[in-house]
């Protein structure tokens, strides 16, 4: 089965509708179908005005308005993309378990097993399972498991293929990957699927950055990755705090250790606190697998990017308390930013929903202003936390379309998400429109604090003394 023209992705969420757009922008041979069980998802993806698909990321509409309609397709009809596809992605959600064993901590994989067990039930001949999602190793030997006991003598092979894409920066992260990781059997079959799935992405990835391993390695390096990335953010926010007690600067020392052609710049940037749906989550997995082998050691090390990471946040939202003299009771404090890093829309374990949180706690007023998240996103992410009523998170929370009217009337604002358009505001007219002392308390290091202090403001950035 080398030659794939049909490929059908169960999930059309952040990953599986850009990574399928790009798929069908470069293999125009290839019929794409992304299914969902979301109709509301699935209409906002067929919507006839492209800028209202559900995901934002710059560059998406545009792929999705030339390819929508000629070898892209959105539909909610899950069994007939199954029944015609010859290659099937997995790309369903593998949240955090929120009950039973490993509650907060292992993956919850109810989807994929429903995925698996809706494939077995459909498909009549033989298929190629990919799984897209990030999944703790020995994943695909459960989903092998029920697939084998379809009775009508249907072969599957099962490859993994994660997906390494960052939100804002998907569509060149898979136009142009570092590399693609395939795993799969190393039986004469599981290398058929291996090729057919390397003939996919080689029509527009040069081969050698196309790497294949086993099925375990490729799921396992997944989750590692996200880990070793989150650690280089945790380890670099455990020195802001360090910076601040010595007057050395992060974003000098960020620069110092990077030059180093051994650690390199990247990852280095000190912020608030890491967010979106993969960091966290993944090493929490991470823990659970290596505890669940009894490696307490392996599971206490990767622990603590957690650890640090939750220390940030909440040592962030402690800043501004205390610079508020101790009380931000009745005060209005401006977030700008909501979403957990700019050019995207997604809000997942953003650090502004938890230091929003800790400062409603103490009766705070908070104004919020995010380019691309709108009101009932922000309300959707406090109550999640299920911290206190919907109504209370209504009354401490007002969700403003302009940012300048966010900032009328503020004690301080607080920069959450490093969006470019916070660097360009007139901020004098800002200033001019606060109450005074006017406070700038920067979670992004983004903005220019010797500009934002000659115009009269109180500025703290993040891993500076000042
Ligand atoms: P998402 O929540 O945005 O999308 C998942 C979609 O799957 C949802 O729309 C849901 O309705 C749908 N779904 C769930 N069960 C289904 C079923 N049985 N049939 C049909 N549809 C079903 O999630 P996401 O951010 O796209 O992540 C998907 C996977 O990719 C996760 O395992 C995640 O860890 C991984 N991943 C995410 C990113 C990222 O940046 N978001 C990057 C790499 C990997
Ligand atoms: C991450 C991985 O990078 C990606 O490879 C994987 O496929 C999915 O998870 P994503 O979560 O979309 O991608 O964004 P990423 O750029 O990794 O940022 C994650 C968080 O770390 C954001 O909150 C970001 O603001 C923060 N971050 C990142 C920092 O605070 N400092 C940095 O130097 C880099």
């Amino acid at each position: 089965m080398n030659n794939i023209t049909k490929i059908c992705c169960i999930g059309a969420g952040y990953v599986g509708g850009p990574t399928m757009a790009v798929i069908a922008k470069k293999c125009p041979h290839i019929k794409v179908t992304v299914v969902d069980l979301n109709e509301q998802r699935i209409a906002a993806w067929n919507d006839p005005d492209v800028s209202n698909i559900p995901v934002y990321e710059p560059g998406l509409s545009e792929v999705v308005a030339e390819a929508r309609g000629r070898n892209l397709f959105f539909s909610t009809d899950v069994e007939s993309a199954i029944d015609e596809a010859e290659m099937i992605f997995i790309s369903v959600n593998t949240p955090t378990k929120t009950y039973g064993a490993g509650k907060g901590q292992a993956a919850d994989l109810k989807w994929i097993e429903l995925c698996a067990r809706q494939i077995a039930r459909v498909a009549k001949d033989n298929k190629i399972i990919v799984e897209k999602s990030t999944l703790p190793v020995r994943t695909a030997s459960a989903i092998k498991d029920i697939l084998q006991h379809t009775g009508n003598g249907s072969q599957f092979q099962i490859l993994s293929n994660p997906e390494f894409l960052a939100e804002g920066t998907a569509m060149e992260d898979l136009d142009a990957p570092d590399r693609v990781l395939i795993g799969g059997d190393s039986t004469a079959e599981g290398q058929n699927a291996v090729q057919a799935l390397v003939d996919v992405y080689a029509n527009w990835i040069p081969r050698e950055r196309i790497l294949t391993t086993n099925v375990w390695s490729s799921e396992l390096s997944k989750l590692t990755a996200n880990a070793f990335l989150a650690q280089r953010v945790s380890s670099i926010n455990s020195l802001t705090e360090l910076c601040e007690k010595t007057e050395a600067n992060i974003s000098e020392v960020a620069k110092a250790i990077g030059t180093d052609s051994r650690i390199g710049p990247k990852f280095l940037k000190a912020s608030v606190g890491f967010g979106g749906s993969c960091f966290q989550k993944d090493i929490l997995n991470l823990v659970y697998i290596a505890k669940s082998y009894g490696l307490d050691e392996v599971a206490d090390y990767w622990e603590q990017v957690i650890i640090m990471n939750d220390h940030q946040k909440r040592r962030f939202a402690n800043r501004i308390i205390k610079n508020l003299y101790n009380t931000v009771n009745g005060k209005k404090i401006t977030f700008l930013g909501w979403a957990f890093k700019k050019d995207t829309n997604d809000t997942r374990e953003a650090a502004s929903i938890y230091v929003a949180d800790h400062l409603l706690h103490e009766q705070a007023d908070i104004a919020v202003f995010d380019p691309k998240v709108q009101a009932p996103q922000v309300y959707a992410d406090l109550d999640y936390l299920r911290t206190r009523e919907p109504a209370e998170n209504k009354s401490g929370v007002t969700v403003v379309t302009d940012p300048y009217e966010a900032c009328k009337g503020a004690h301080a604002i607080a920069i959450l998400t490093e969006w470019d358009e916070f660097k360009g505001y007139d901020w004098q007219k800002i200033y001019d429109s606060m109450l005074k002392p006017a406070k700038v308390f920067d979670g992004r290091n983004l903005l220019d604090a010797a500009k934002l202090q000659e115009i009269g403001f109180q500025v703290w950035s993040i891993g500076s003394s000042i």
